[in-house]
C-alpha cells in the first residue's frame, strides 16, 4: 500500500493487518512508516509513487502483490493559494509536483503489480480517488482533475480486463471520500468544509469500506463514502446501484 504512513493509508494498514495480511507499508516518510509497519507486524518500504524506477524496486524486492491500495495522494492547499481561483496563481512546481503523485503515481503503480496479477490470474487493486474525482471542486481544481483522471483510469483498466484472454479474476475499483480528518486538510480547507457544515469523516471508516470493497468486488467501481450515508457503489453505464446490486437508475 502507498501512502501508509498516514491518515487514510494508516488506518487501512491497520484494517488490513487485523485481517491477517501481510502488509508492505510505503510512503516518502521513512519514519512514520516504519513505525506503521512495526504496530502492525508488516514491512516497510520506502517509495516516492511519482519514481517509477522506484516502484520496479519495490516489486522486485517485496512483490508480487495479492492486492495494490494506490493511496498516496496530495493537494494543493498549502502550495496554492485558496480560495478564490486558485488555477490563477498555480505555479509550475506546484503543478507538477501534484500530477506526479496523483496521477503518475497511481498509473506507475498500476503498471508495475498488475502484470503478475494478470498472469496469476487474480489480483485486487484498488485506489484512493475522491469525491472531487466526481463532482467539481472549486476550492482545489487542479486536485479535482488529478481524481478524476484517476476515476477515468481506473473505469477503463476494468473495461479492459474484461477483454483480456480468459479474463483474469482481476478487480480493479476506486474509493471515492468526502472529506476525511487527516492532515491532507488544512487548516484553511478545514475551516471551509465547517463553515459549510460538512462533517469530516474518520479515516477508520474509509479503510472499513477499502476492506468492504475487496469483499465485494466491484469490477470498476466507484465506492461514494459520505457522511451520514451507506457507502454506495456508482459503476459507469450501470447507473447508480446499492452495494447489495439494488438500486435504481441515476
Ligand atoms: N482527507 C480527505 O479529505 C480525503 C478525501 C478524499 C480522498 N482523499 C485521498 O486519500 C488519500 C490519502 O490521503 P490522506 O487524507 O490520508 O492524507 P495524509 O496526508 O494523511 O496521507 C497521505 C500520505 O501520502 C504520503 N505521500 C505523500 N507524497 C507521497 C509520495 N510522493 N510517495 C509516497 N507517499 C506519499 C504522505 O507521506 C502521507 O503519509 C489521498 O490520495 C487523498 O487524495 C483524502
Amino acid at each position: 500500500m502507498t501512502g501508509g504512513a498516514r491518515g487514510i493509508g494508516r488506518a487501512t494498514a491497520v484494517a488490513f493487518a487485523r485481517r491477517g495480511a501481510s502488509v508492505v507499508v510505503t510512503d516518502v516518510d521513512r519514519d512514520a512508516g516504519e513505525a506503521v509497519a512495526e504496530e502492525i507486524g508488516g514491512r516497510f518500504e520506502h517509495l516516492d509513487v511519482a519514481d517509477p524506477d522506484a516502484w520496479q524496486r519495490v516489486v522486485d524486492t517485496a512483490g508480487p502483490f495479492d492486492l495494490a491500495f494506490l493511496n498516496a495522494g496530495i493537494s494543493t492547499s498549502g502550495i496554492a493559494p485558496m480560495p478564490g481561483q486558485p488555477i490563477m496563481a498555480l505555479t509550475d512546481d506546484a503543478y507538477r509536483r501534484i500530477m506526479g503523485i496523483n496521477v503518475d503515481g497511481v498509473v506507475f503503480g498500476a503498471r508495475a503489480v498488475m502484470p503478475a496479477m494478470v498472469a496469476r490470474g487474480s489480483g485486487d487493486i484498488v485506489v484512493t480517488a475522491s469525491m472531487a474525482g466526481l463532482h467539481p471542486i472549486a476550492l482545489d481544481p487542479i486536485y479535482g482533475l488529478t481524481k478524476h483522471a484517476v476515476v477515468g483510469l481506473v473505469r477503463s483498466i476494468a473495461a479492459g480486463i474484461e477483454q483480456l484472454p480468459d479474463t483474469p479474476d482481476v478487480c480493479v475499483s476506486a474509493i471515492c471520500p468526502g472529506f476525511v480528518d487527516t492532515a491532507i486538510v488544512g487548516p484553511e480547507l478545514r475551516s471551509i468544509v465547517e463553515q459549510r457544515g460538512l462533517p469530516l469523516m474518520e479515516p477508520d471508516h474509509i479503510a472499513e469500506v477499502v476492506v468492504r470493497s475487496l469483499t465485494e468486488r466491484v469490477q470498476g467501481a466507484q465506492w461514494i463514502v459520505w457522511p451520514g450515508i451507506e457507502p454506495r457503489v456508482y459503476r459507469w453505464n450501470h447507473g447508480i446501484i446499492d452495494a447489495d446490486g439494488e438500486g435504481h437508475a441515476s
